[in-house]
């Protein structure tokens, strides 16, 4: 097919990252959101949310009237060859993956094709949905269409979305056909990246099993980590140790207030859900959730350990995304942290560089137990501690000696084992970390 046009339906973190990616790549893009607010601001060449990179992608293929989009399916499926399904796939109470956003617009697109379209799942899904796909497009297709399902799982990393899609480490391409196969290859053509092309059931079970490998390495050394701190040793040296081999490898072994985000906590508990639905024993990830779950408690012990009662005592914490880089809270360990500390009578000073407005909303009410400073340093005026949560790069910079003047007691509980503690307690503080032994100030 010459002239490929791409459809994305759900300009989210996934979807408008790979709208902005395949304009870039020199494809026409035609996009939609059930969101028309989300839509208005990415006509002005906006991201509705922080992502390094992505603004000035809009702006220039928005302008450039490579990017557009619309506000239905009906005319996305008229303009679009291959269309990648975006939207979200969240966990149910169940822990199961709740597919209806899938479903939905299967349903609804099937019913406005004509000719051939090649259907693509690119949001994370349990394996066999591809089959549930095919199956509602035979329901509800039209007798003049040809459409077929392939599975293209995504990769990227909020913070580093832009450049994770254009430079990636591997392609996954999940087909049952010759023709599908072609058309997903010429898309990807441009980019020099190992490309894996395997069927589809395949291709949807290496994105699941990713991504509870990674969350699995995390709460491995988190349960490592407990173990230092009833010994005296130190996690981050067992992480170095361990990492220096190659088959096991430093990455994702940061020992801390553990995984969160809108795929770690759901993908578990799915790719959990989806063995035991097959009678198999998956529960290696129940423990890496359990383990998870565990964290904020193990934080909170420190900063028992540190400051005793916690009621009017004011706290200064800094990092409020679920990770750097991004300003999504969605599973972020700090909304837990935050209303334990409210909980228990704490005054709270908050500071992150992109993640403020998105915290407002889970507190509309601006209670007055809540101050959002402008700088790391005005979080911690007058703070009894200082909480790290998330581990942007601002905070290892701060000057920690003068820091010493400006907070009421020297205490810092470093949730993500980020900070240098020599010059954290060369600066006078006393430092807690998580799985490392405690620091007293050294001056
Ligand atoms: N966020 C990540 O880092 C990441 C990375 C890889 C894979 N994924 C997967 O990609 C998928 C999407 O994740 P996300 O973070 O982009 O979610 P998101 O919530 O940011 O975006 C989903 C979008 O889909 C839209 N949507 C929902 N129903 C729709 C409909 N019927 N028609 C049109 N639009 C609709 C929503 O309005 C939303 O804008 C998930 O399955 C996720 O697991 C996410």
């Amino acid at each position: 097919m010459e002239n490929l046009r791409i459809g994305i339906v759900g300009l989210g973190h996934v979807g408008l990252v790979s709208a902005a990616g395949f304009a870039e790549l020199g494809f026409p893009v035609v996009g939609t959101d059930k969101d028309m607010t989300k839509l208005a601001r990415i006509r002005e060449g906006k991201a509705p949310f922080y992502e390094p990179g992505l603004d000035e992608l809009l702006q220039k293929h928005t302008a450039g009237g490579r990017l557009t989009v619309v506000e239905t399916l009906a005319e996305l499926a008229e303009q679009a060859d291959v269309i990648f399904i975006c939207v979200g796939t969240p966990s149910r109470p169940d822990g199961s993956a709740d597919l209806s956003q899938v479903e939905g617009v299967v349903r609804e697109l099937a019913q406005y094709i004509s000719g051939y379209k090649l259907l693509v799942e690119k949001s994370t899904v349990p394996v066999e949905t591809a089959r549930w796909i095919k199956r509602t497009v035979q329901r509800y297709a039209r007798k003049d269409a040809t459409i077929e399902v392939a599975s293209n799982p995504e990769f990227l990393r909020e913070g580093s979305a832009v450049k994770d899609f254009l430079e990636p480490d591997r392609i996954v391409i999940g087909v049952d056909n010759g023709r599908a196969r072609e058309l997903l290859l010429q898309i990807y053509a441009p980019i020099e990246a190992p490309k894996l092309v395997v069927d589809i059931e395949t291709a949807e079970i290496i994105k699941h099993a990713s991504n509870a490998f990674l969350a699995m390495k995390i709460s491995f050394i988190n349960m490592v980590a407990d173990l230092c701190e009833r010994t005296g040793a130190d996690v981050t040296q067992v992480a170095e140790g361990m990492g220096l081999d190659p088959r096991i490898g430093r990455a994702f072994l940061g020992a801390g207030l553990g995984y969160g985000g809108s795929c770690f906590p759901k993908d578990v508990k799915a790719f959990y859900w989806i063995g035991q639905n097959y009678g198999l024993d998956f529960s290696l990830l129940r423990a890496v959730h359990e383990i998870n779950e565990r964290r904020v408690d193990v934080f909170m012990e420190h900063l028992h350990d540190a400051l005793w009662v916690l009621r009017e005592k004011t706290l200064a914490v800094w990092g409020l995304a679920f990770k750097p880089g991004t300003d999504d809270l969605r599973e972020a360990p700090s909304l837990k942290v935050i209303r334990r500390l409210l909980e228990e009578g704490a005054h709270l000073r908050l500071h992150d560089p992109h993640a403020m407005e998105a915290m407002k909303a889970h507190y509309p009410e601006d209670p007055p137990r809540i101050v959002y400073a402008a700088t790391p340093e005005d979080a911690a005026e007058g703070a009894d501690a200082i909480l790290l949560v998330t581990e942007w790069p601002i905070y290892q910079k701060v000057d920690f000696v003068a820091l010493r003047k400006r907070v009421r007691t020297p205490v810092v509980v470093d949730g993500r084992n980020a900070l240098d503690v020599e010059r954290v307690t060369g600066a006078g503080f006393e430092y807690y970390g998580m799985g490392r032994p405690f620091r007293a100030p050294r001056r």
